[in-house]
């Protein structure tokens, strides 16, 4: 079977599959009035893919050369069956990593069942050290708990952990020493993220977007060194110090050749297959979820659609597509 590839050679590996768009945190730059139904939507039972229409698309996925799968949301844990979710995930054939983000909420009491369970990583959501800039940012006075959590993660057996920060001008971009000195001595890697222009975003953008080009330099003059980035990696730049265990990535969207390293599809939580973070309106899958006899069309489905991607997004031009908010395609 030939793997995923679409008309620039990328190939495609990596899934990552939204298990709810449902969020209990209510972060600045994705859902600051918190989480509210898309419209025309019944909060009905069926509003999200089943434990068995997930083990279906993840089969078909993984048929056409998937090896690894992350399960983002919303807030993926507020799935009762999430423990379940890791566990079909982890158990399909082909299937070599399952992965999750989260905002951490639950991590501290899950870690360990999440990690029996077969979860083979893990991204925190840390947007600031400082505990009441902590819950500004994500409408949540949670630092301490998450934190706990994140050492939950590592003593359950997690080798190392990622933490996402997204990078907030005036807010956050000055705690660079206090993040560095954070994972000094820890197998952290730390992933700042460039703060992308969302639908639904109004003042944000303008007035706290930041260029991640800032702390590469600072990184650069302080004696870290970028990595060579491997055949299979995905869009960050890795950088590492000697005198450092913790790693640091920048996730620059905005930056010159970010989309020739894609590597991912992604899978809304209502079962439509996006081709990118911006700017598509999703391909349904679901109708073809509903039995095992339909891994054929699926995977058809999977492979026309691929062959429909583009080079690359469009928010240089202030296009960012029809994502109202990333809680809606798991970032
Ligand atoms: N810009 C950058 N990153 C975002 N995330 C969510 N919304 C945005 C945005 N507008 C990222 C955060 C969070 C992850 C789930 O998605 O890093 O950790
Ligand atoms: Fe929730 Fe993640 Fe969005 Fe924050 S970024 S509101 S934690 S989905």
């Amino acid at each position: 079977m030939l793997p995923l590839q679409d008309g620039f050679s990328r190939r495609f590996y990596y899934l990552r599959l939204s298990v709810t768009d449902v969020c209990n945190f209510r972060c600045t730059y994705c859902l600051p009035d918190g989480y509210r139904p898309p419209e025309g939507s019944k909060e009905g039972r069926n509003a999200f893919l089943s434990l068995d229409e997930i083990r279906r698309i993840v089969s078909g996925f993984a048929a056409m050369g998937t090896r690894k799968v992350r399960l983002t949301g919303g807030e993926p844990s507020l799935r009762r069956d999430f423990t379940a979710i890791i566990e079909t995930v982890a158990n399909t054939p082909g299937i070599e990593k399952v992965a999750m983000t989260t905002n951490g909420y639950r991590l501290k009491e899950r870690a360990q069942a999440w990690f029996d369970a077969g979860l083979t990583a893990l991204n925190v959501s840390v947007d600031s050290l400082d505990p009441r800039q902590f819950h500004q940012i994500t409408g949540e006075n949670k630092l301490v708990e998450v934190m706990e959590g994140i050492a939950a993660a590592l003593a359950a057996g997690f080798k190392s952990v990622k933490i996402n920060a997204v990078l907030l001008k005036g807010l956050n971009d000055h705690q660079l020493d206090a993040f560095l000195g954070w994972i000094k001595h820890k197998p952290i890697e730390l992933r700042f993220i460039e703060l992308m222009q969302t639908g639904e975003m109004d003042t944000l953008f303008r007035d706290h977007h930041v260029s991640g080009e800032q702390i590469k330099r600072r990184l650069l003059e302080s004696g870290w060194a970028q990595q060579l980035r491997g055949k299979d990696d995905g869009p960050a730049q890795v950088f590492m110090h000697p005198g450092s265990q913790g790693r640091v990535g920048l996730i620059m969207p905005y930056s010159k050749d970010f989309c020739a390293g894609c590597n991912r599809l992604r899978v809304s939580s209502a079962g439509k297959l996006h081709l990118c973070l911006f700017g598509d309106n999703g391909v349904a899958l679901r109708d073809l979820l509903a039995a095992d006899n339909q891994q054929d069309a699926l995977q058809q489905r999977i492979r026309a659609a691929l062959a429909g991607k583009s080079a690359t997004h469009r928010l240089h031009e202030g296009n960012a597509g029809m994502t109202p908010h990333l809680a809606s395609i798991g970032g």
